[in-house]
């Protein structure tokens, strides 16, 4: 562990690292358990660090890792400043930060300052003080609606399905956009602002290298009355584009993130942040300014279908976006809260993967194969782009979403709060694979959390390290020759006489070609530095990219 220290030291002065960085995502319950109890933990993650050093990727995220009671898989935070008694201890944490900085890699930690857990210290105060006090003033209470105040006081709904107000003893009734056992924090309040600045620097000052944070664009509310009605989600076609709307993407938001930013900056190197902001689109690049969080997601290329024309209106706009902030585009194709890519490329366009979940994935039929054949190339072709890649643990492994989990296992709140309506997000965060064969395949010497199905046997690290063709080998390549390659944050676009064909440049002659057809595409002479499927001389296959140097114009 000490040894590799050294490594660190220069990667992580440098204050733009994140401007291109392959930022990996771990989600700590599923990722390596140590002590056998069926949950992923920090000792876990620690002792893999030798593996996500040998990947390639420049850091980790990583999704909550609080005290917590897990009613939204850790995103409901009873204390900002501690680790889950299950998942280890601050020492762990430190621990993890040596030999992650050691190996080279930064940490970045999830904040989640939208909603604590009903389990956090405040909330218990608020609910054992009376209506109006200070304890209350922290969340967002009121008097319900009708002459008994037996209805919610407005018509909120939350994002897990069902009304955003829950009703508590004395009658009052507090606001939770997620779960109930998520209430929403009052932004208004000078303490909780003030506290979460504290935490800031808690992590901070243990070496963090940035943060996420989460439901970026909610904290800020209109909570004037009347309160005023809201009966759609966030992401609603007709959510106004000018920052009025009463729950997401207010302006005032935006003074929250610019006294952060203050915090980030008082760091040498400068701690950096990247939002995770539902906002209109034309508004994200508000929260990627540089005097405040620096970066925002994108969710263009998730969301976008496997087709050339839809890759290309994504990256051209998620590129404009970033120029307008000056910060760098952001690229995500798999998270914690989506069907994983290799199976949503193996499914029809256009299929409603919620209605496709409730049928245990047996409606229609994934072609797993053409999937994870689409994946790789998709992945290589977002690798190729200016600016930083997100991705989501077990992708490297090409693991498919795990659709047919008994109903008896399911975790995710939404399962719930649907009645049984909407299965979630369990089916991404199955436990990795890391033996091909014995208990838990490697993930735990217990009983994992979610039960893992046979297959993990053939996608397993073990299974793939080492052998030619494989998904992993194909990632660790990936990121080897990116690293050489990746020079300034241009792109120019090579136009194609064919559709299919993406074609565009990076500085330094570095070209990428994918191909989104399933017949055949010339490729023009170079050298072949990457592809995400079989090689071919002269030939670019169906769904597939390649990245070429030293390239000559097809004559
Ligand atoms: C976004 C997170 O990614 C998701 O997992 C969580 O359920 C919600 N925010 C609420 O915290």
């Amino acid at each position: 562990m000490t040894d590799l220290t050294v490594l660190s030291a220069d990667s992580r002065t440098d204050a733009t690292w994140w401007r291109q960085a392959v930022v990996y995502q771990v989600y700590p319950r599923s990722f390596a358990d140590s002590d056998g109890d069926g949950l992923g933990d920090l000792p876990g993650l620690a002792s893999k660090i030798p593996y996500l050093a040998g990947l390639g990727v420049d850091a980790i995220w990583l999704s909550p890792f609080y005290p917590s009671a897990l009613a939204d898989g850790g995103y409901d935070v009873a204390d900002y400043r501690d680790v889950h008694p299950q998942l280890g201890t601050l020492a762990d944490f430190d621990n993890l930060m040596t030999v992650a900085h050691g190996a080279g890699i930064k940490v970045i930690v999830d904040i989640v300052p939208n909603h604590t857990s009903d389990l956090h210290p405040w909330f218990a105060e608020a609910l054992a003080s009376a209506p109006g006090s200070a304890a209350r003033q922290r969340y967002i209470f009121r008097d319900g609606k009708g002459p008994d105040g037996s209805r919610p006081p407005s018509d909120w709904i939350s994002h897990f399905g069902g009304s955003a107000w829950t009703r508590v003893p004395d009658g009052q009734w507090y606001c939770h956009l997620f779960a109930p056992e998520q209430p929403d924090l009052n932004w208004d309040n000078r303490e909780v602002r003030d506290d979460f600045l504290v935490t800031l620097r808690f992590w901070a000052d243990r070496g963090v290298d940035g943060f996420r944070v989460d439901v970026a664009h909610a904290l800020a509310k209109d909570l004037s009355e009347p309160l005023r009605s809201k009966p759609t989600l966030e992401d609603h076609p007709s959510m106004p584009t000018d920052g009025t709307d009463p729950l997401y993407d207010r302006d005032e938001v935006h003074e929250i993130y610019r006294e952060w930013r203050e915090v980030f900056d008082s760091y040498d190197p400068p701690r950096t942040a990247v939002a995770e902001a539902c906002a209109p689109s034309s508004r994200r690049a508000l929260y990627a300014r540089p005097t405040e969080l620096g970066q925002a997601f994108n969710f263009d290329l998730l969301a976008a279908d496997y087709d050339a024309a839809d890759f290309r209106a994504a990256i051209a706009f998620c590129l404009s976006q970033a120029a307008a902030s000056g910060s760098s585009s952001t690229w995500v194709l798999s998270n914690h809260d989506v069907v994983r890519h290799a199976t949503r490329y193996a499914l029809p366009s256009g299929t409603d993967l919620d209605e496709w979940l409730m049928s245990d994935g047996s409606l229609p039929r994934a072609d797993e194969e053409a999937g994870l054949r689409r994946a790789r190339a998709a992945t290589a072709l977002m690798l190729a782009l200016p600016g930083s890649s997100y991705f989501y643990q077990g992708e490297e492994l090409g693991l498919h979403e795990v659709a047919d989990l008994p109903a008896n296992a399911l975790q995710d709140p939404i399962w719930l709060r649907t009645q049984n309506e909407k299965k979630g997000r369990d089916g991404c965060r199955v436990p990795l694979p890391w033996h091909h064969e014995g208990n838990a395949f490697g993930f735990s010497t217990g009983h994992a959390w979610l039960p893992q199905p046979a297959g993990f046997s053939r996608a397993a690290v073990a299974a793939q390290e080492g052998r030619s063709g494989t998904t992993l080998e194909f990632y660790r390549e990936a990121l080897r020759v990116r690293h050489q390659l990746q020079t300034a944050e241009d792109l120019t676009w090579v136009e194609s006489d064919d559709p299919d064909v993406l074609h565009f440049t990076r500085p330094g002659g570095w070209h990428c070609l994918s191909n989104f057809g399933t017949t055949a595409a010339p490729l023009p002479d170079g050298v072949v530095r990457l592809t995400s499927g079989q090689h071919q001389a002269g030939v670019l296959p169906p769904e597939t990219t390649v990245w070429l140097t030293e390239w000559a114009p097809l004559g």
